[in-house]
């Protein structure tokens, strides 16, 4: 994969890619535990809210947990991942008529037509792996394809996860890892943050207004507005 001039792109050989595509026909077991389902209930009917009417972008859709909910009233949404895998899962769910589906490199977006006009961008658990070090010319990337008045949500796990997942190292940027066991006896150590509001929102940038922070047990959300 050709990295693009405004962002470095990943290869299919990159650990986290290659860890999500073999976890990929069960990764939805994380939604099927019993503490989460007040929580996962409460945020379904977020998204809906969130996105209605909106032409969302949604990035690192993986299996497509969020996809049916945050697209249920909403105008458009082109739901993207790097690993065609855990989109196949995606695909064979039952989706509104306005889902499309594009293979894409969150970290670059080559391969979103230019031509199609966002007014939202949305990623479920996938803030917690962009390193550190990469947030911030990731984010200008993302934003540089959004117009004035465009939404920008992101939602991830609490720090709650950890009690299922210790958290076994911190690197010298100060991003935090975990590791991972998989069906087929490998063990991957995945690399997962756990941000405050208000690193979250000074990542956000100067285009961002009505910063909104929402916890729930085992996840958090962040919304804002780009002037
Ligand atoms: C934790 S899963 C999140 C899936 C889904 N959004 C959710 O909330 O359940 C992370 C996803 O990121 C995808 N991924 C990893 N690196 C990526 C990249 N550079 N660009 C796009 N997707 C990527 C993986 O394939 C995986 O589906």
């Amino acid at each position: 994969m050709k990295p693009s001039p405004s962002g470095t792109g990943v290869t299919a050989t990159d650990p986290m890619v290659a860890y999500y595509r073999r976890r990929a026909a069960y990764y939805e077991r994380v939604y099927h535990k019993p503490e989460r389902q007040p929580d996962l209930r409460e945020m379904e009917a977020w998204t809906t809210r969130t996105f209605s009417g909106r032409r969302v972008l949604e990035l690192a859709c993986g299996t497509g947990w969020w996809t049916p909910h945050g697209a249920r009233h909403a105008e458009h949404w082109l739901a993207t991942d790097l690993n065609p895998e855990t989109m196949a899962v995606a695909r064979h769910k039952a989706l509104p008529a306005c889902v499309g589906f594009a293979t894409v490199d969150a970290y670059t977006l080559q391969g979103v037509e230019q031509a199609l006009a966002f007014d939202a961008a949305f990623a479920g658990c996938w803030w917690s792996h962009v390193p550190l070090q990469r947030l911030q010319a990731w984010l200008e990337l993302l934003h540089a394809r959004l117009p004035p008045g465009a939404r920008v949500v992101f939602l991830d796990n609490s720090f709650v996860q950890t009690s299922n997942l210790p958290i076994t190292r911190r690197d010298a940027d100060g991003n935090t890892y975990q590791m991972r066991s998989l069906d087929d006896g490998s063990v991957h150590e995945v690399l997962k943050n756990f941000p405050a509001p208000a690193e979250v929102q000074a990542a956000a940038g100067p285009r961002a207004t009505d910063f909104t922070w929402t916890a729930w047990t085992h996840y958090w959300a962040a919304a804002w507005t780009l002037t």
